[in-house]
This record gives structure tokens, sequence and C-alpha cells, in this order.
């Protein structure tokens, strides 16, 4: 389970999320950024958050701690508006909190050439878990203490939005990913990184979900089934055929890059486009 904590005092929004997320106190003395369940896509958005951020620390990812935190909308009473009230009161109770890092900067690839290896694993865990979040305009990593931070993989396992829909072979569309550019060693990436991915890892991971955000999803029995649901897919997309994985696929489609690495295809898609 995760360590549960209670709100202590809305700091404020941050505006810059498009969910509104917000700078939360807590009784463990400690500032979190909260993630609201009622925030427009609602639950599955916090489900999302855990798998993911748990699966990339156990893969070796920097990312920051994640807590339920218990809220009473109260703790707002003070925050002028009205659209913050609303997700506060639609919010009473478990919350995801996620340890806010002091001073981090955004991520930029202008400052310095990001390592291809970093790139690499970085590419093949967003394409494992569907995350298009993860673009130039919005990379959703902040750089902190030296290290490149994972945040905001709540975009991530869409396929829970519409679960007949699932299919853990669909291509990953890595186009507008952040570090495809510099991700020259996917294939190395991938014979790392897919045998950790294992149904133990996997197991240990969904369990961290609170059975509350999982109960009651259309087409499943109980919360240990979605659970299950997405053990299954994560894991025939780590074990299965590499169709979903750029590369291969998508520079043979468009007739480009003969040296056959998936970063010199992106590096002469982007410099065609400017
Ligand atoms: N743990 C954190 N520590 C410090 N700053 C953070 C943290 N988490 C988020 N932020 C800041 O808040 C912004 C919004 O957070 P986040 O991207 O998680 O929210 P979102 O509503 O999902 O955003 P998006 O508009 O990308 O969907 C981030 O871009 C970042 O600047
Ligand atoms: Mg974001």
């Amino acid at each position: 389970m995760l360590e549960q904590i209670t709100a202590t005092r809305y700091v404020t929004p941050l505006r810059e999320g498009g969910s509104l997320p917000g700078v939360v106190e807590a009784d463990d003395l400690g500032t979190y950024v909260v993630k609201f369940r009622g925030a427009g896509q609602g639950r599955r958005v916090l489900v999302a958050e855990i798998i993911c951020a748990e699966l990339a620390r156990n893969l070796g990812f920097a990312t920051p701690e994640l807590k339920v935190i218990d809220l009473d909308p109260q703790i707002g009473a003070r925050e002028p508006d009205e659209e913050i009230q609303d997700l506060l009161t639609a919010s009473a109770g478990h919350n995801l909190a996620i340890d806010f890092l002091p001073g981090a900067l955004g991520f930029d690839t202008l400052g310095r050439e990001p390592d291809p290896v970093f790139a690499s694993r970085l590419l093949w865990f967003d394409a494992l878990i569907h995350n298009v979040d993860r673009s130039w305009r919005n990379p959703n990593l902040l750089v902190w203490h030296g290290d490149v931070w994972l945040i905001d993989h709540g975009a991530a396992l869409w396929f829970h939005h519409n679960w007949p829909s699932a299919n853990p072979r669909r291509a990953f569309d890595g186009s507008d990913h952040v570090l495809a550019p510099y991700a020259t060693e996917l294939e190395a990436a991938d014979a790392e990184l897919a045998p950790r991915v294992t149904r133990d890892l996997l197991d240990k991971v969904t369990a961290l979900v609170p059975d509350e955000w999982l109960a009651d999803e259309p087409g499943f029995d109980d919360p240990q089934a979605v659970r299950d649901g997405y053990v299954e897919h994560l894991l025939a997309r780590a074990r299965g055929p590499r169709d979903w994985l750029p590369g291969t696929a998508t520079a043979a489609a468009a007739g480009r890059e003969r040296q056959g690495s998936i970063g010199g295809f992106w590096r002469a898609t982007r410099e065609e486009n400017r």
C-alpha cells in the first residue's frame, strides 16, 4: 500500500497543469503536488499515475514518491476561485499526492545533448505504457539535483478509458516524443528493460492502487480483476512482438533512413520540417 497522509493546507493551484493540480501541505510536514480525483478524467488518471510511476521507479528512473492523501475540502475554504472550490468539493476523501520537488526546472534539450542511453530507455518506457504526454512542447520531465525526473503519467494507459479497445500490440506514435531524436539505442534499451517487466513486478505495482479507484469498473468483477487486466496487457506488450515499438515499422513505412536507427529517422524528419 502507498503511505496515507492527511492534507492540512491548500497552498496554491498549479495553473500550468491542465488538470489543475494543487500544491498541498500534509500532516507529515511534507509538501505535495496533489492530483485530484474529481478532475476532468477522474480516478483512472490517478491509476495510470501510480502504475506508471512505480513501474518507472522499479526500472531505474527517478520519479517523485507517491502517497494517498485524505482531503477535507474545508482546507481550501479561503481559495477564492470557484473552479478550485468545485474541484476540492468533488475530491473529498482520497487523492494522489506526489512529492513536490522544490526548485525543479523544466527539462529542455537545448541546455545539453541528452544521453542516448537515457533517451532510448525513456522512449522505450513511454512506448510500453502508451504515454502520449512527453512531447517537446510538454515533456513532463523535471531537472532536479542533477537528475531528470519523470512526472505526469496521467495520460498513459489510455486504453483503460475503453477497455474493450485495449490492444497490447498497438503501435506507439513517438514522432512527437521529446527524446526521440536522441533515442539511437532503442534495441539495447529493449533488451535491457523488457525482461525486467515481469509478472511479479506488475503485480507489485498494481497492488499499490487503492481498491476504491478500481471498484465498479465496467466489465470487471472486482478491483483485483482490473489489476490483472493491467498486468496481462503490459506483460503481453513486454513479451510479445515488437510491432508497438517505434522504429522499424515507422521508418520502413516512411521509406527513409536506411541506416536503421530510429533516432536518425526522427532527426532527419525534424530537419526536413524546419
Ligand atoms: N512533483 C513535482 N514537483 C515540482 N513541480 C511539479 C511536480 N509535479 C508537477 N509539477 C509542476 O506542475 C506542472 C503540472 O503538473 P502535471 O504535468 O503533473 O499536471 P497535469 O495537469 O497532468 O498537466 P498537463 O497539462 O501536462 O496534463 C508541471 O509541468 C510542473 O511544472
Ligand atoms: Mg503535465
